[in-house]
């Protein structure tokens, strides 16, 4: 008989967990390195070591669960996800892929298969990005895109440094940020699109993700009296960005049909009504599947930024802050998702990934590649976002499938 993971296990676990930081319409509010993210942590951690695992964690606040292989000269075969959310999020984005980790690993525990190769869950630190920039912060350290040292000095809106929110909450572990060898990574995830339920299948067989490429504008004007001050005569840093905002869509409508460019976060100062707006935050997320075609978006971006800010009396300022060329998954890590699926007789398509994830960062340093499963009318980083628990189960038994391939069955 072959390998199956316990579906209703699985189910629960991700329940439980959402009940940390559950919000009122069935989502999840847990920000990276909060107080609510800690109890998430300790909760898994929890669970990982009731399943026998070790655990690790390193300066950036990355978990590790190992369980030991036959042989522990072997670099380890990965999965996993992140548990932060998005500030209005959902149950599954990130959370299934470490929990299916967790369902492998207790699988693996069931049916008393000793894999030759080591197998780890791993539990990145910020993959959302909402709190503190660069998003997908904990696998970008581990395989050498930032410095440590720089992101702990990331701060949030209200100045709190990732250095000193991993404090907080006692996550700033003792073990070195990467630099190991990694047999394979595999990572499950809801598809957060509508591809797979508009064409009715179960799982994705993600061959890629598009480039992504985010940035921090600040428009600078001039604070003045809503009043006195007559329309020709301001500084208005809120109608510059308004402008640019329209322009920033207008650059993704003739990108198509693989360009997308949000801006999803704004502050006005000093957000008075009867002020003109002298200071306007935003982000920019630019993203495309072709490199060459991002950079002239973010071309136009730049020259939109420009333009519109001195129209309006003002200036722009913009930082790039995350630069993720589009990703090509490994094949041979590919091909065995794709079997996986065929040989559990699920319906499947290969499919690129719009959003980022800590996959990205893997194929840098080793084999990767990713399984999507459906989501409710591909809606995600929403509080109604919400999976089936067949297809939650079917990715996570191909996940099964692909890490004890790679693994290797130990012989008794
Ligand atoms: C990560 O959630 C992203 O922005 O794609
Ligand atoms: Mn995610
Ligand atoms: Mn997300």
């Amino acid at each position: 008989m072959s390998l199956s993971i316990n579906s209703e296990r699985l189910w629960s676990s991700l329940m439980e967990l959402a009940r940390i930081g559950a919000t009122e319409k069935g989502g999840v509010r847990r920000l990276a390195l909060t107080e609510l993210d800690r109890e998430a942590r300790d909760l898994v951690i929890r669970w990982c070591k009731e399943a026998g695992c070790t655990v690790t964690i390193d300066a950036v606040g990355n978990i590790f669960a190992r369980r030991a292989g036959q042989d522990a000269s072997l670099p380890p075969i990965i999965t996993g996800s992140h548990i932060d959310t998005q500030p209005s999020g959902g149950k599954f984005d990130g959370n299934y892929g470490v929990l299916s980790g967790l369902e492998v690993i207790r699988t693996l525990n069931d049916h008393k298969v000793q894999t030759r190769a080591p197998v780890e869950v791993a539990i990145w630190t910020n993959e959302e990005g909402s709190r503190f920039t660069p998003v997908m912060m904990g696998s970008g350290v581990f395989v050498g895109a930032f410095a440590l040292d720089m992101v702990l000095q990331r701060p949030d809106i209200d100045g709190i440094t990732v250095g000193e929110a991993l404090h907080r909450i006692g996550y700033a572990g003792s073990e070195p940020v990467g630099g190991r060898p990694v047999g394979a990574y595999f990572e499950a995830h809801i598809e957060q699109g509508p591809i797979l339920e508009d064409a009715n299948k179960v799982l994705g067989v993600v061959v890629g993700a598009l480039g992504l490429r985010w940035y921090d504008v600040v428009i600078t004007g001039q604070d003045a009296h809503a009043g006195p001050t007559p329309m020709r005569l301001r500084k208005d840093a809120l109608l510059a960005a308004a402008r640019i905002v329209g322009e920033i869509n207008a650059i993704a409508y003739r990108f198509q049909p693989n360009g997308r460019a949000t801006v999803g976060f704004m502050q006005v100062k000093p957000n008075s009504r009867n002020v003109i707006p002298g200071e306007v935050r935003f982000s920019v997320d630019l993203r495309h599947a072709d490199d060459a075609e991002l950079e002239r978006m973010e071309q136009e971006t730049l020259a939109a930024c420009e333009r519109f800010a001195q129209a309006e009396r003002c200036t722009a300022q913009v930082e790039r802050v995350t630069n993720n060329p589009a990703c090509k998954f490994d094949e041979t890590c590919v091909a065995q998702v794709r079997k996986g699926a065929e040989e559990a007789g699920f319906s499947h398509m290969d499919i690129v990934s719009g959003a980022g994830h800590d996959a990205i960062y893997m194929a840098r340093i080793c084999p990767t590649s990713m399984i999507f499963v459906p989501c409710e009318g591909g809606i995600s980083h929403n509080e109604i976002e919400n999976a089936k628990a067949e297809d939650l189960a079917a990715g996570c038994n191909v996940l099964l499938h692909a890490m004890v391939e790679r693994a290797g069955v130990a012989h008794r």
